[in-house]
């Protein structure tokens, strides 16, 4: 790649772009003026007159794991700053481009085109233009007239089509589905069924039009869920709660770094993957230093499969994070509602199609917790003549995201604790999607329909969400071991115990990735990382372990394309050595991805993990049966996992927190 031409360089000087000094976090996402930065200099380099290019994804280019961690251990006036750089991927000539540019420098360091298989995230732009075409599509008017539905109450949405072990392809494609308002705002509870429009997105045109059959749309009726919309009888309103701090939070966020109590970590958006949290750290008041936890953690993949097979079904199999970017769906969120009147808000920026920045306002929110639970306590009844009672209340701090993919509304939660303990939590609520058909009740009902009757015309469909966390641990430091410590039931094998049983902890130390891959369920087992060169005062490895949540495996074969595509679900949990590359579990380009760049593919290589910088790879996983109260907007379905100290600590780091400050409320 030639340099950045110098006469542009001169103009970018000035409109003044942002100076790079040390008060920029390496690990910040790119400011406005560098998304612009970075869509001027490509867009001179590839000119729209003879350049059809489009951004699919900009984000930061991460620094290299080392110069980070030098930069941060050394003197940071002195040591270099790594280079600030931005990572692109663009759709140019239709093609798909994987650049690098160097905002320190204005130039492009790097671009290649991408001749594997799959495609990168989807815009928005492209889908509301292929959602318009439909609407404007000869045949699809007459399929509307057809049910004699009125064009003007139909939205439509594009969906990602996946892949079917097809030899050949070689378009971007999606197809549109659409919904009927007509007197309500749930579009999602009235799909116009059995019709099938396929556009190509490069092209930007319908290759495939189908109208196979017609079933009912179902009613508007019921299907409302605004308050101003709701009739009586109304259910009974709770009195107003809130948080009140007289003295203000205890946390404080200086750019993207948040601390509070012992806890400090840095903050990030991107646009596919959400927030991400880096370098969690966490100060150990015994040994008066700052103690590494996490270098890196966030959503690497959404996989979402449906279980319908009709010929406008089946299809949906759906990778929420690299095919429509749990970043890019992120939501406003609504202050006193979304997070709670102690909420502090940040805003994040994302980069349209055309590169330029915009402004996502709330869309993360930070804020302590406390709902009156109890972070340790004792009463003691057996000192005589006295009665001794330690309570101490539980106070965490939650950073919140909600992204709306389409018709789902995903409530993304970090919590951190006092105990050293992180909390990873994903909230379902929204919209399920439903298929429109004539039943109106279970008992017409002889063949298999894939889903609950939901209400009338409305069935909702069996579906899985999974959501598999990449999480970078380095726990004191980059060189870790994952070790399984079994509980395994042994037998007394002679009389030396009146007992015959007991179950001892034999612990294993993974050497490879394949001895890594854990399926939950089957045995017991403490999930460990630990730091093999760091032991306790008393002779304990210093580690962190993984408390899962429910345990859901996928139900699909292993050769039905969906799962090869999404195998990454395969185990609820595995180990791979740190590649800075190895972020998006499902592939890089997950769109019509086919399984040859996932965490499956990745972890055949059997790599060593013993004693290296490792990460792990966890899935919290829901097997959605739709039931009747889903309908129609579901109640709130929450699943996650923790990570939490073990023989990090010395003993029990919260014996020396203070109990909270009394607040009184004032009635
Ligand atoms: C841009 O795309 C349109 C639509 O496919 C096509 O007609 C046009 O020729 C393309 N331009 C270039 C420069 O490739
Ligand atoms: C659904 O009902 C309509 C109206 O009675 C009928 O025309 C259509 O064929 C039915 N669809 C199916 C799949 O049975
Ligand atoms: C990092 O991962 C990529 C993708 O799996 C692979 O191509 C590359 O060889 C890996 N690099 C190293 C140093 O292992």
């Amino acid at each position: 790649m030639p340099l950045f031409p110098l006469y542009l360089l001169f103009l970018l000087a000035a409109v003044s772009i942002l100076p790079h000094s040390h008060q920029y976090h390496p690990l910040d996402p790119l400011t406005p003026a560098e998304l612009t930065l970075v869509s001027t200099i490509l867009t001179t380099y590839y000119p729209g007159t003879t350049h059809n290019l489009t951004f699919q994804y900009i984000g930061l280019e991460e620094p290299n794991k080392d110069a980070l961690l030098s930069w941060l251990q050394k003197n940071q006036i002195k040591t270099p700053i790594p280079p600030r750089q931005a990572s692109v991927i663009a759709r140019i000539n239709h093609k798909t481009h994987q650049i690098i540019v160097d905002l320190s420098h204005n130039k492009v360091v790097y671009d290649q085109v991408y001749h594997g298989y799959g495609y990168p995230l989807l815009t928005f732009e492209e889908q509301i233009a292929a959602n318009a075409l439909a609407r404007t599509h000869p045949p699809f008017l007459a399929a509307i007239r057809r049910r004699r539905l009125k064009i003007e109450e139909v939205v439509c949405g594009s969906f990602t089509v996946g892949w079917y072990g097809e030899k050949r392809r070689n378009r971007r494609l999606v197809r549109v589905m659409c919904y009927y308002l007509d007197g309500t705002v749930n579009l999602y509870m009235r799909p116009i069924e059995a019709i099938t429009v396929t556009v190509d997105l490069d092209e930007m045109k319908i290759i495939e039009f189908r109208d196979r059959l017609t079933v009912a749309v179902p009613k508007a009726d019921g299907t409302d869920y605004r308050e101003s919309q709701q009739q009586p009888p109304f259910g009974p309103q709770l009195m107003g709660i809130t948080v009140v701090q007289p003295d203000g939070p205890s946390f404080t966020i200086d750019g993207h770094i948040v601390r509070w109590g012992n806890w400090d970590f840095h903050l990030s958006f991107d646009a596919r993957a959400g927030p991400i949290i880096s370098l969690a750290s966490i100060y150990d008041t015994e040994k008066h230093k700052t103690r590494r936890v996490l270098y890196r953690g966030f959503v690497s993949e959404l996989f979402v499969p449906y279980m319908d097979l009709t010929e406008e079904w089946y299809y949906r199999t759906f990778f929420d994070a690299g095919e429509y970017g749990y970043g890019l769906c992120a939501v406003s969120l609504q202050p006193y509602r979304d997070c709670p009147a102690n909420a502090v808000f940040m805003d994040a920026y994302i980069a349209g199609q055309n590169g330029m920045p915009v402004r996502m306002y709330n869309v993360f929110c930070i804020f302590e917790r406390y709902s009156g639970d109890i972070l340790w306590r004792h009463t003691e009844t057996s000192v005589p003549s006295e009665v001794v009672t330690e309570v101490r209340p539980e106070v965490t701090l939650v950073v919140r995201m909600v992204s709306t993919v389409g018709n789902y509304d995903y409530i993304n939660d970090w919590e951190f604790k006092q105990s050293g303990s992180m909390k990873m939590t994903v909230g379902l609520t929204g919209l399920l999607e439903v298929r429109g058909s004539n039943y109106t009740h279970k008992d017409q009902i002889k063949e298999e329909v894939y889903g609950t009757l939901l209400a009338e015309n409305t069935l909702g469909a069996h579906h899985d969400h999974f959501l598999t966390y990449h999480l970078d641990l380095d726990v004191d430091g980059e060189a870790n071991s994952f070790v399984k410590s079994k509980l395994q039931m042994t037998r007394v094998p002679d009389q030396s115990s009146p007992r015959k049983s007991y179950w001892e902890v034999v612990s294993e130390t993974a050497k490879t990735e394949s001895d890594a891959k854990v399926k939950l369920g089957l045995e017991s087992a403490d999930l460990l990382v630990v730091n093999p060169s760091k032991k306790t005062r008393i002779g304990n490895f210093v580690g962190y372990r993984l408390i899962p949540g429910s345990v859901v495996g996928p139900l699909l074969s292993d050769d039905d394309y969906a799962q090869i595509r999404g195998a990454f679900t395969m185990y609820n949990l595995w180990v791979t050595p740190y590649n800075k590359s190895e972020k998006w579990a499902g592939g890089l380009y997950a769109d019509q991805s086919r399984g040859d760049d996932n965490l499956a593919a990745w972890t055949s290589r059997n790599r060593e993990i013993e004693n290296k910088d490792i990460v792990l790879w966890y899935t919290v996983g829901f097997h959605h049966v739709p039931y009747q109260e889903d309908f129609p907007v579901m109640p709130t379905l929450s699943s996650g996992f923790e990570l939490r100290p073990s023989n990090f600590f010395e003993n029990n780091p919260m014996l020396k927190v203070k109990p909270l400050k009394v607040v009184r409320s004032s009635n």
